[in-house]
């Protein structure tokens, strides 16, 4: 896939930025790890195919994930959980071929690093090789802090997962705010701590309560990607179709939609439909002769 990555429209000066920055090679977790040190809050956003993922790259989207979200928007699944490892390396390794400068994370599905380190380290390996990520994610304070080790030594990038893990929404049975509660509170502090021990390069914190996030964010040294987990992490992630209106039905409360995709595109087929029963379409000049 080719395209050409255009400056984003930003006002931010330093050269070096994440987002607004004039480099156009590709982010690598070093970039990450000094736009923490200068303080500078950064986007990321979910991709599932390439030609989205071309235009988030040009929107100067500096981190792209190829989260295992794709089970309920992009594959039809009723959640994370039936995702595999085919999938998860065939999207990501289409997200990589559209980007010329976002880093890349792909997500370990449900079940591709559980039983432990040499499994996730299987795992990981696939989708680097394959797939060609530059980092991968998985869910898990301090039950996958071995993991994150395991990986980390041979050279494989982590973002871990704390607060909601979708992954276990079975135990769960439902999404609910994670954190609450002195001891809750205190459980978050100490998985964020494990991760970043044990060498993740960020974690993202999903559907925690802001205070309790904001705390996480001071004390570690890696950066926070929030989900529902207020204004004071270091960056902010959102499922795309969330984000860009193309999601059926209701969105969680933390979601801000920046455009209304699916009605545009609903209006599209309509349009093109009626034009075709109608005999607008093909019209002379989209004729050959
Ligand atoms: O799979 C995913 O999209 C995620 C984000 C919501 C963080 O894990």
């Amino acid at each position: 896939m080719t395209h050409a990555v255009k400056a984003p429209d930003s006002g931010a000066k330093n050269p070096k930025s994440l987002y607004g920055g004039t480099s156009s090679r590709r982010i690598t977790v070093r970039d990450i790890a000094a736009a923490k040190e200068r303080g500078e809050k950064w986007p990321m956003l979910t991709a599932y195919d390439a030609m989205t993922a071309s235009v988030f790259d040009e929107a100067g989207i500096p981190v792209m994930l190829v989260g295992d979200s794709m089970g309920n928007c992009h594959l039809g699944y009723e959640s994370t959980v039936p995702v595999t490892m085919d999938e998860i390396t065939l999207l990501s390794a289409a997200v990589v071929r559209g980007t010329r400068r976002a880093l890349v994370v792909g997500d370990l599905p449900f079940g591709s690093y559980q039983e432990g380190p040499v499994q996730a380290l299987r795992s990981a390996t696939r989708l680097v090789k394959e797939a060609g990520v530059g980092a991968v994610k998985l869910e898990g304070g301090e039950r996958s802090a071995h993991q994150i080790e395991l990986l980390v030594q041979a050279g494989i990038p982590v973002m871990a997962h704390i607060g909601l893990t979708p992954q276990s929404v079975n135990a769960y049975g439902g999404y609910p705010v994670q954190g609450r509660g002195e001891e809750a509170a205190a459980q978050l502090l100490r998985d964020a701590k494990a991760v970043q021990d044990a060498g993740a390069f960020a974690v993202v914190l999903e559907l925690v309560p802001a205070e309790l996030a904001a705390e996480v964010t001071r004390v570690l040294h890696i950066p926070t990607v929030g989900i529902g987990a207020g204004a004071e992490c270091d960056a902010q992630v959102l499922v795309w179709t969330d984000m860009a209106g193309m999601t059926d039905g209701r969105v969680p409360r933390f979601v801000k939609q920046y455009a209304r995709l699916r009605e545009a595109l609903g209006d599209a087929a309509k349009a093109f439909a009626e034009d075709v029963v109608g005999g607008a379409y093909p019209a002379e000049e989209h004729s050959f002769h």
